[in-house]
């Protein structure tokens, strides 16, 4: 892609090598949270993607996709969900499990948050396996939500081969370095 923001987005980016563990090249957006154009460019590049798109939820993966979705869903005039790791939410949830490396994890979501058939963008920070968004997914379906499109900062392009996400379409704006 020929868009000059993207390449100062990568480098807002920091990698941390060994992170959480030896062998992980851990990318941390905090840095780019931290550089307040590659952060507005980042969001940008989002709400112009998405504002008419019809969508009228933007589902964020805890923790990091809390701070990417909940701007673009107020540029693009949608509400915010959030996906919340186990007994976070105080209210009925419906929840989705998912393969780690080691282990599992699941996603929640708050009974009710969805309606049947609203046009939906799931947003996290990254995608590796492609195991979390691919829940997030499950769970937005059950639900009855549609799922247009998952985003993210970071990825590599062949997780979409991969995983398949459910036949939804990914958009990533930078490759990890
Ligand atoms: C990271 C990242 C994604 C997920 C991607 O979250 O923020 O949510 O892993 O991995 P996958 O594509 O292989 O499923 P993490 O599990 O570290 O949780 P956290 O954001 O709560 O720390």
């Amino acid at each position: 892609q020929g868009d000059p923001r993207l390449k100062a987005i990568s480098e807002a980016i920091r990698v941390v090598p060994h992170f959480p563990k030896p062998g992980i090249m851990f990318q941390d957006i905090t840095t780019l949270l931290l550089d307040h154009k590659a952060f507005k460019d980042t969001v940008d590049i989002f709400v112009d993607r998405y504002r008419d798109m019809g969508i009228s939820v933007v589902a964020g993966v805890e923790a990091r996709g809390f701070m990417f979705g909940p701007s673009i869903a107020l540029a693009i005039g949608a509400k915010f969900v959030p996906l919340r790791k186990p007994r976070k939410l105080p209210g009925e949830v419906i929840s989705e499990a998912y393969v780690l490396e080691y282990g599992m994890d699941c996603l929640e979501m708050h009974v009710g948050a969805v309606q049947p058939g609203e046009r939906t963008l799931v947003i996290d920070d990254l995608v590796a396996t492609g195991g979390t968004l691919s829940a997030a997914i499950r769970l937005l379906e059950r639900a009855g939500a549609q799922v247009v499109e998952c985003a993210c900062v970071v990825g590599l392009r062949e997780v979409k081969g991969q995983h398949g996400l459910n036949g939804k379409p990914l958009y990533i704006l930078v490759e990890p370095r």
